[in-house]
């Protein structure tokens, strides 16, 4: 299994450390073509879908149409990203069909090891795994947070059709669950000496593009006071946006992760400035009071600075239970390793939110070294590696029954 991560990620390394593996980019689908080169190399079956999601099969020995118990996550990354977001599920579920198949294991369902298509949204997010819940409606690829044109383009280059997206739905009866080893991307197993993470629900999640229309102009003969400086709007919104978050929803989060100011030189008053902002609650309610919220900062921002305000909606998920029947079986795989667990919820987004619409759904955590991830400092010490992939067997074993 170490040699397949250590394979896995030199695909796209980064001199950081990292891996970026932007959806559909050469280095991600060099990723999965080495995942599914591994998986076929051993025996399992492989197949890609209509949504490119690629998946390695181990097919039940006698049980008759047998259903799928889907074992996942995502090669692709941010940009810039670490070796494990994504990367440590797929590469441990492949492990864990491969253990099963050595011992020659008799499951009554097929157990499927799935990477799926752009889960980080460079192009939408939780493209692949909405599309087998068959919750991927024409709105949300029409307002695709990495813009329309991109995801067709994108699509494109990986043999792909947006209108035929949607035929990688799985009818939910064909489905025993969904598990998903991942990395906790956060500090607190870490910090409180604990194991596995047995996680109890994900956040919820809005994007939207903002773009600030002020007035360029000359930097050297435009007075201070008759600027419409689209810059200073979104320095405004930035610091006006962190402020509103800090105090009025404590223990929820907002980002504006990229600001692109134009035309972008030294001695141009930039015109116009593009925001990706995005903010998280656990609740859906706090989440629709977040959007007013955060939205009129947003507008008041322009104002003050005279700039005139877009805001176009890119994406959202929903805050989402995972299934408590799924939270019990990882807690007594981990017992049964003398794994020490806590219950916590996710503040990171991941498949198994689309999952959870249409199949039993859980995750399992392990701990990231200082609660870094997103960064080429991500790292999760190998032990704890190996634990989580031992949980999701184990859990596999549970869910197999008696
Ligand atoms: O953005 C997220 O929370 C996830 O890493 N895609
Ligand atoms: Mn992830
Ligand atoms: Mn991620």
């Amino acid at each position: 299994m170490r040699e397949d991560f250590e394979a896995l990620s030199r695909i796209g390394a980064t001199p950081e450390g990292g891996v970026s593996r932007p959806t559909f980019s050469a280095a991600h689908a060099a990723a999965r073509k080495w995942f599914l080169a591994r998986a076929g190399s051993a025996g399992l079956g492989t197949h890609i879908d209509a949504a490119g999601n690629h998946s390695a099969v181990l097919k039940a020995r006698h049980a008759q149409d047998a259903r799928s118990l889907l074992l996942g996550s995502h090669l692709d990354s941010v940009p810039g990203g670490g070796r494990y977001d994504g990367a440590l599920g797929v590469v441990a579920a492949l492990h864990v069909l491969l253990a099963f198949k050595q011992a020659g294991a008799d499951l009554p369902f097929d157990l499927e090891a799935i990477d799926f298509t752009d889960e980080e949204g460079t192009l939408v997010g939780l493209l692949g795994s909405k599309a087998i819940a068959g919750t991927l409606t024409p709105e949300i690829l029409e307002e695709a947070r990495g813009g329309h044109l991109a995801l067709v383009a994108g699509l494109q280059q990986a043999g792909l059709e947006e209108e035929r997206l949607r035929e990688a739905r799985r009818d939910p009866g064909s489905l025993a669950g969904y598990l998903e080893l991942h990395i906790e991307q956060g500090p607190r197993l870490q910090r409180e000496k604990v194991q596995i993470g047995v996680v109890t629900g994900i956040v919820g999640s809005r994007s939207f593009r903002i773009v600030l229309h002020g007035s360029g102009g000359h930097a050297g003969t435009t007075p201070m006071d008759e600027r419409r400086d689209a810059g200073v709007a979104a320095a405004r919104a930035i610091l006006g946006v962190r402020e509103l978050i800090v105090r009025e929803f404590p223990g929820s989060v907002a980002t504006i992760g990229d600001v692109h100011l134009e035309p972008g030189a030294f001695n141009v008053v930039p015109g116009l400035a593009r925001l990706a902002l995005e903010f998280r609650s656990h609740d859906a309610a706090e989440l629709d009071a977040m959007e007013l919220a955060v939205l009129a900062v947003i507008r008041s921002s322009g104002k003050a600075e005279g700039v005139d305000v877009e805001i176009d909606a890119a994406g959202r998920w929903q805050p989402t239970r995972l299934d408590p029947g799924m939270c019990d079986a990882t807690e007594r795989a981990a017992a049964a390793l003398r794994l020490t667990t806590r219950r916590l919820p996710s503040g990171a987004g991941h498949d198994a939110q689309a999952l959870a619409a249409i199949t039993p759904s859980g995750m399992i955590f392990v701990p990231s070294v200082g609660g870094v991830s997103h960064d080429p400092r991500e790292l999760t010490a190998w032990d704890d590696f190996v634990n989580g992939a031992n949980v999701l067997l184990g859990t596999v074993h549970e869910l197999a029954g008696p």
